[in-house]
């Protein structure tokens, strides 16, 4: 493909059916940068390992997550989508990097000690690794480009770095340094209205979701809590279901709800009921093709079976130049 600017890859954690959250943050950009870039996207069973205790789970949540990618419009003739197991040359370019990672510089990482504080009872030699096995991912296909939120920065500086020394210790250029594509847009808050969207504070909307359900959980968002009565004037400003109107509702139509919310024109049910009218409608051709993909699961394993080999063709060629700059025997 020659047209296209580079080569993107990012990583996405098979965490089950996607919500909001996960679309607004990071599907949505995976699907907009296919047209100007080569895309490689995996989904990463093995990072998920770290963590992950059922691997029965594991297997689904990939599944699911693979659905949710085709779905949103991964176009698997031109991106190549994979799951990060298929792959095994991985785990031995992971293992290359740590010779050359200190290992103070991994246990300060922030997102390490997040790890540690979650699961006090399970800081296991991969979780201290993650982010070597990240700059593997990267490095592996060549990465000109990863698109992450601003969590991930330090691992992106961290596979920089790691980069560097590797290309230093072994006097070669062989890995590239990745640059970053910050992808965060204003944080997506939970129907909490306090926290970040996520699974595991169960305050998430699935956006493969009945539009029955979707109604219900947005029917349960919290809103302004100063508006206690219908009648008390709204501030949209502090208003989470007026922060995602504000994603998928016509323009006319948040400008009303700015000025009627504010006289309390608008109570918070009404506007609650047409937020959810706006974001089942946005996701009807999502939702059809999701349930015809997951109809067809042979149709689906055909086309990660096809990403592994695209990848792993890629990953060969670059762990022949490793293995040489490393001057295996
Ligand atoms: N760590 C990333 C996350 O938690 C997932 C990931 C794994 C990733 N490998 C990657 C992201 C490589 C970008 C590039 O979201």
């Amino acid at each position: 493909m020659p047209s296209k600017k580079g080569r993107v890859f990012s990583g996405i954690r098979p965490t089950g059916r996607a919500h909001l959250g996960n679309y607004l943050g990071a599907i949505k950009n995976y699907v907009a940068l296919q047209d100007e870039y080569e895309c490689v996207y995996c989904i990463v069973d093995i990072h998920a390992l770290t963590t992950v205790e059922d691997t029965l789970d594991l297997r689904t949540n990939t599944f699911e997550m693979a659905l949710d990618l085709l779905a949103a419009g991964i176009r698997p003739e031109e991106t190549i989508l994979f799951i990060q197991s298929h792959v095994p040359q991985v785990t031995e370019l992971h293992t290359f990097l740590s010779m050359v990672t200190p290992l103070g510089k991994l246990t300060d990482l922030p997102t390490f000690k997040d790890k540690v504080r979650q699961n006090p009872n399970n800081v296991n030699y991969g979780l201290v690794g993650y982010p070597v096995l990240m700059a593997a991912d990267i490095t592996l296909y060549r990465t000109d480009l990863v698109p992450v939120g601003i969590d991930q920065a330090p691992h992106i500086e961290f596979t920089r770095e790691i980069v560097r020394s590797f290309n230093y210790r072994y006097n070669t250029d062989v890995l590239i340094e990745p640059g970053m594509k910050n992808t965060e847009i204003p944080k997506v808050l939970g129907i909490d209205g306090k926290e970040k969207m996520s699974k595991s504070l169960n305050n998430h909307i699935e956006i493969a979701a009945t539009p029955e359900e979707t109604r219900k959980r947005i029917m349960q968002m919290v809103t302004d809590p100063q508006r206690i009565k219908r009648d008390d004037p709204g501030n949209p400003e502090v208003c989470n279901v007026f922060a995602l109107h504000k994603i998928f509702t016509p323009q006319v139509d948040v400008d009303m709800i700015d000025v009627e919310c504010r006289r309390a024109g608008i109570g918070c049910v009404d506007c609650k009921k047409r937020f959810a009218e706006n974001l089942n409608q946005a996701f009807e051709p999502f939702r059809a093709r999701r349930a015809a993909l997951a109809a067809q699961p042979a149709q689906v394993h055909a086309i990660l079976a096809d990403g592994a080999e695209r990848a792993r063709a890629l990953a060969e060629e670059t762990m022949q130049a490793v293995r040489r700059a490393v001057q295996l025997p």
